[in-house]
């Protein structure tokens, strides 16, 4: 349930996603659930690639969309693992890919199409919401660290 979100972000361009995943990512703590929803060609992988950049993963190393492949690691600052549950069936099957373990050992875990599968992922999620027509994006928590991280974003 979301206790709190933001207005829409306009995201006119790829440089105001960019920005966005530049004013969140110094707020990301280890451990933080990201989930990301919004339509199919949104923009959830075009950001979490952008995140990666602003968690200093250098330019060289390529942050792949893992539709088929369902998770990346990221050797960023916190490591992050990236998630795609697209093909998945019911919240057992991804409680299966220990997101939850992850978080534990102090990854930013980010999981397109997530939304969901909140508590499967351990709960506690910002949640971006994208929407194509127009490009924006809305940011909500689901939990204390996350609000927390709301805040903090709203603030900066
Ligand atoms: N703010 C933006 N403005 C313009 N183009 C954008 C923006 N954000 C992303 N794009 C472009 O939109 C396309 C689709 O983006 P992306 O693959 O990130 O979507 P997605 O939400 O991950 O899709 P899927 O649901 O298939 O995983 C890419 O070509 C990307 O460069
Ligand atoms: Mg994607």
């Amino acid at each position: 349930m979301n206790q709190e979100s933001t207005n829409v972000i306009p995201l006119p361009d790829k440089l105001a996603t960019k920005r966005l995943a530049r004013r969140i990512a110094p707020h990301l703590a280890p451990g933080q659930l990201v989930v990301l929803s919004g339509p199919l060609g949104s923009g959830k992988t075009f950001f979490t690639r952008a995140l990666c950049r602003a968690l200093g993963l250098p330019e060289e190393r390529r942050v792949p969309s893992p539709t088929f492949t369902l998770v990346h690691e990221h050797a960023t600052q916190p490591p992050l693992a990236h998630a795609d549950v697209y093909r998945l069936k019911d919240a057992r099957e991804v409680e299966q890919l220990g997101l939850d373990a992850q978080r534990e050992d102090g990854f930013v875990v980010v999981v397109e199409w997530g939304e969901p599968y909140i508590d499967a992922l351990g709960g506690d999620a910002l949640v971006v919401s994208f929407s194509l027509d127009p490009r924006g994006a809305r940011l909500s928590a689901t939990g204390p660290s996350a609000s927390k991280l709301l805040e903090a974003v709203r603030d900066s």
